[in-house]
C-alpha cells in the first residue's frame, strides 16, 4: 500500500473513532439528563404529597371545632375556645400556602417583598418554643435569654425560620431528649446582631450531607423515615440573607447539631 493510502486509511480509523466517542458521550450526557428530569419529577411528587398531607392538618381542625362550636349550643366559655382554635388551624393553613407561594418565588429567582415590622425576638422565640413543645410534648425544651430584643425584622418569615429550626430540632432526636434555646444580642463591629441558638443531642448530619442541606429539597442520608420536604433550611437560609443576617451550623452524625442564625438589628 502506498503511504498516501496509509495515511487515509489512519485517518478514516482515527474520525470514525472519533464520531463513536462522541456520540457514546452524547448517548451518556441524554442518559445523565434523563435520569436527573426524572429525579425532579419524583422529588416534585413526594413534596406535593408531603405538603398535601400537611395542609389537611388545620383544615380538618376547623372542621372538627367548627362542628364542636355548631354543638356548644351557644355557651360562651366553650364558644370561645373553639373560636380560638378555629382562627389558630387557619392561621397555621395560610402560614403554609405563604411558605410555599415564597418557595415558588424564590425558586423562579424572583425576589419577595419582607414586610418589616419592630418586634421583640425573645418574645417571639418563646411563642415558637411554647407552640413547638406542644408538637413534641415528650421533648425537654430549655430556653435561655429572656431580655426583649426590639428590632425591625418580618415577623411571620423569621417566626417560620424559628419553627422550622425547632421542629428539626425535635423531629431529628429521640423522644425524651433535650433541646437547648438560647436569644442574645452580640455586639458586633458593624451594627448589633441578635443570635437565635438552637441545639439539639439528635441525628447530627453525615459529614457529606452537611454542605447540601440549605439546597432546595436536599435531605441527608439519615432520615429515616421522618416526614419532611427539604424546603425549611433552604428557605430559612433566604429568608435571613434578605434580612442581611446568616445562618451556620455545627454538627457531627450520632452527636447532635446546632444552628446559630444572626440577623442585624436595626432599631
Ligand atoms: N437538627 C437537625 N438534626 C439532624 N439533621 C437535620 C437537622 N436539621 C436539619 N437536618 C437535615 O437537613 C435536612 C434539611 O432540613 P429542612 O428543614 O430543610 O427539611 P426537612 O426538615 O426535611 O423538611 P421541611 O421542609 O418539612 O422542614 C433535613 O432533611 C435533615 O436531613
Ligand atoms: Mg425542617
Amino acid at each position: 500500500m502506498d503511504s498516501e493510502l496509509l495515511r487515509r486509511a489512519i485517518g478514516y480509523a482515527i474520525e470514525r473513532k472519533r464520531v463513536e466517542v462522541e456520540r457514546l458521550n452524547l448517548l451518556a450526557r441524554e442518559r445523565e439528563a434523563r435520569a436527573a428530569a426524572e429525579g425532579a419529577l419524583r422529588t416534585r411528587d413526594q413534596v406535593l404529597s408531603t405538603v398535601s398531607h400537611d395542609l389537611r392538618t388545620p383544615i380538618a381542625a376547623i372542621g372538627l371545632y367548627a362542628r364542636a362550636l355548631q354543638a356548644s349550643r351557644h355557651q360562651a366559655d366553650v364558644v370561645d375556645v373553639h373560636a380560638q382554635r378555629i382562627s389558630k388551624a387557619a392561621r397555621d393553613g395560610l402560614e403554609m400556602i405563604q411558605e410555599l407561594l415564597d418557595v415558588a418565588r424564590l425558586g423562579m429567582g424572583q425576589e419577595i417583598d419582607l414586610e418589616l415590622r419592630r418586634l421583640d425576638l425573645s418574645a417571639l422565640v418563646r411563642e415558637a418554643v411554647i407552640e413547638q413543645q406542644q408538637n413534641a410534648p415528650e421533648h425537654l425544651m430549655r430556653s435561655a435569654g429572656d431580655a426583649a430584643i426590639w428590632g425591625i425584622w418580618d415577623r411571620a418569615r423569621v417566626k417560620r425560620v424559628v419553627a422550622n429550626l425547632l421542629s428539626n430540632a425535635t423531629k431529628y432526636s429521640p423522644a425524651g431528649s433535650q433541646v437547648w434555646i438560647s436569644v442574645s444580642r452580640e455586639a458586633a463591629a458593624k451594627e448589633p446582631l441578635a443570635v437565635l441558638s438552637v441545639r439539639d443531642e439528635g441525628l447530627g448530619i453525615p459529614e457529606a450531607d452537611v454542605p447540601r442541606i440549605f439546597d432546595w429539597y436536599h435531605r441527608a442520608g439519615n432520615v429515616g423515615n421522618r416526614k419532611g420536604t427539604g424546603i425549611g433550611l433552604s428557605g430559612s437560609l433566604r429568608i435571613v440573607q434578605l434580612h442581611g443576617g446568616s445562618i451556620e451550623v455545627e454538627t457531627r452524625e450520632g452527636a447532635g447539631s446546632t444552628f446559630t442564625v444572626r440577623l442585624p438589628i436595626r432599631e
